[in-house]
């Protein structure tokens, strides 16, 4: 888990402080009940922890930035923190013992960019951003993203710590085979955030190091456009943390992105391509799959296949937490 410095004693969590809010007819998330529309800029991110990464963001977007700049800046500030064991330097090796990080960008226009399988870079997320930006392709990886990354003036890094270098070690011990991650608050993966500017746009990133403990060379849904990140500026942003292998199998966000424009909200969208996900997986009261979405007029969905999916929002100028609501109840 995270063990970032930032109190989670200074998070309000669970019901937001609505009162102070001109409602609107509320939407219910969860057991929340929040105003709907809500004014920009609104931010969603997974997992509770990224409070911080979110301030970074919100800052920008209160200056009047651009989207794109504000996710890219906030999921830098968890790519950088080394007591985060799931996303960036710090991040969990593979069974090798080697970082491998995935990561994927998506604007305003449609554009996007990724990179899979990166060793030695501490911020795949901006290597993603050069990858949209200057060159005609969409992916690269392995040591073909590491080479651009380096060309493009990124620093190579070792980014195994001395603690996740130590959990690899104690893993390699017990000589386990490759288990299913147990993905929850305390051990939570995939850094996606999005977000909508005061212009109206939006854009979204994630971030991760994937499975702990991997095959050498597994791939998740975070550098998967359509998986673990789906943005269409007409519509809404999405993406998702959890189990990496279920979200491509179910093209997740792209999924709930395709539902809003049907006319369902976030939160149903959300709900919705969860049930889809369950229907399909027999097992699924044993995998964790969450999905954060926000909507063009900046109202938000959130959840889960099992408890404990968590998301920081920032939102009329606040920043709280929830829990999600989830789907396997008994
Ligand atoms: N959701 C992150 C991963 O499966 O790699």
């Amino acid at each position: 888990m995270s063990n970032s410095s930032f109190s989670r004693r200074d998070f309000v969590h669970g019901a937001i402080a609505s009162a102070t809010l001109a409602l609107a007819e509320p939407a219910v998330y969860g057991k929340m009940k929040l105003p709907t529309p809500a004014s920009s800029p609104v931010i969603i991110t997974t997992w509770e922890p990224n409070i911080p990464a979110n301030r970074v963001a919100a800052a920008l977007l209160e200056r009047g930035g651009r989207a794109l700049d504000a996710i890219e800046q906030g999921v830098r500030l968890t790519e950088a923190d080394p007591n985060d064991t799931s996303v960036g330097y710090g991040g969990l090796p593979d069974r090798e013992g080697i970082v491998t990080l995935d990561a994927s960008v998506m604007d305003e226009f449609g554009n996007v960019g990724s990179v899979a399988a990166l060793e030695g870079i501490m911020h795949p997320v901006s290597v993603a951003r050069r990858v949209m930006e200057k060159t005609p392709h969409v992916m690269l990886v392995g040591k073909g993203a590491l080479d651009f990354a380096l060309a493009n003036g990124f620093k190579r890094e070792n980014l195994l710590t001395p603690n996740a270098k130590a959990e690899w070690s104690k893993w390699k011990k017990q000589q386990k085979p490759l288990v299913l991650p147990h993905v929850s608050k305390d051990n939570h993966d995939t850094i996606g955030m999005l977000a909508l500017d005061k212009n109206g746009n939006l854009s979204g990133a994630c971030s991760t190091s994937g499975w702990a403990f991997k095959l050498h060379g597994r791939v998740g849904d975070s550098p998967i456009i359509g998986a673990g990140l789906y943005v269409d500026n007409e519509v809404g942003a999405v993406t998702s943390s959890g189990l990496g292998e279920i979200v491509i199998k179910s093209v997740g966000s792209f999924l709930v992105t395709e539902l809003m424009r049907s006319g369902k909200t976030p939160q149903q969208a959300c709900e919705l391509a969860i049930e889809r996900i369950a229907k399909k997986n027999t097992h699924y009261k044993e995998l964790q799959v969450g999905f954060v979405a926000l909507g063009k007029n900046g109202d938000i969905g959130a959840f889960s296949l099992t408890k404990d999916f968590t998301v920081a929002l920032y939102r009329n100028g606040e920043h709280t937490t929830f829990k999600a609501e989830y789907y396997a109840k008994s």
